[in-house]
């Protein structure tokens, strides 16, 4: 897969050559570019926004510097910054490498269409199962808007070219889209088969049957005279699997009331 960031502040994805990306990186599953937007500029004050029509606080973002940069990129004729693994990982599997799947090769949905996606707390919220059928894309650029957005006619343009999504990470306003990047990169990039060493691993995560996960514990078997619950400890299959059932359950009628609800 390969991901690409349009931004004023490059420095803000570099958090995604660290950790499981970086190693994704390496093991050539991932490329990663990220893009400055005012290497599109015109101007001699490399200007991105302009204030809105209509009047109102806050500065939009231009579509004269957003509808070129997007066609560079998305085209693959700007490859911008392409992140490097922060730190050499293939040497040291880790000890749930052992028991991963090998990477098997992309299933893009559509072709040579890149997938974009525009963060913004006006868009869809981000799930799971987006993160789930995203993970399965060739090529997904990111836009990230700042200030009050971008010129809306940006999106209804790229919708003419390519699959467009506008999709938020939560009922709160960030600053930009820039957080929300990583978030979803991570959310998505874990999903890829050969990412996590475990594949297991995510088909217990929270969410992926509609519940929240319950609680886990490793040894010692009491610390400060706390005790793992009985049953971990009973090597009953099934007994585990229904006392984990139950924990989810509770866990999610506690904290999610919606998400069973929906069901
Ligand atoms: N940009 C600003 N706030 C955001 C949010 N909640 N989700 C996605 N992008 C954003």
């Amino acid at each position: 897969m390969r991901l690409d960031v349009i931004t004023i502040f490059p420095e803000y994805l570099e958090p995604l050559r660290h950790a499981l990306l970086g190693k994704a990186i390496e093991k050539g599953i991932l490329e990663v570019g990220v893009h400055n937007l005012r290497d599109w500029a015109t101007d001699v004050h490399k200007s991105v926004d302009d204030t809105p029509y209509g009047g109102g606080p806050g500065m939009v973002m231009k579509p004269t510097v957003w509808g070129p940069a997007l066609d560079d990129v998305a085209e693959g004729k700007s490859v911008g910054w392409q992140l490097d693994s922060a730190q050499p990982h293939v040497d040291k599997p880790r000890r749930d490498d052992l028991t991963g799947r090998s990477f098997e090769g992309y299933e893009g949905e559509a072709g040579d269409k890149p997938l974009l996606i525009v963060p913004t707390p006006a868009g869809r919220p981000f799930t799971q199962e987006m993160a789930r059928r995203w993970s399965n894309e060739d090529h997904i650029v990111f836009a990230c808007g700042r200030y009050e957005g971008i010129d809306q006619r940006v999106v209804e343009d790229a919708a003419n070219r390519y699959r467009v999504e506008e999709v938020s990470i939560g009922d709160y306003v960030l600053i930009g889209g820039e957080v929300a990047v990583l978030v979803m990169a991570e959310a998505i990039t874990r999903l890829i088969p050969g990412v996590l060493g475990n594949a297991s691993s995510h088909e217990e995560d929270s969410f992926s049957d509609g519940l929240l996960e319950g609680p886990s514990y490793t040894k010692p078997r009491e610390w400060r005279g706390l005790e793992v619950p009985d049953v971990l400890l009973s090597g009953n299959h099934k007994l585990v699997e229904e006392w984990r059932r139950e924990q989810s359950l509770q866990r999610t009628r506690e904290r999610r009331p919606d998400l069973l609800r929906q069901e």
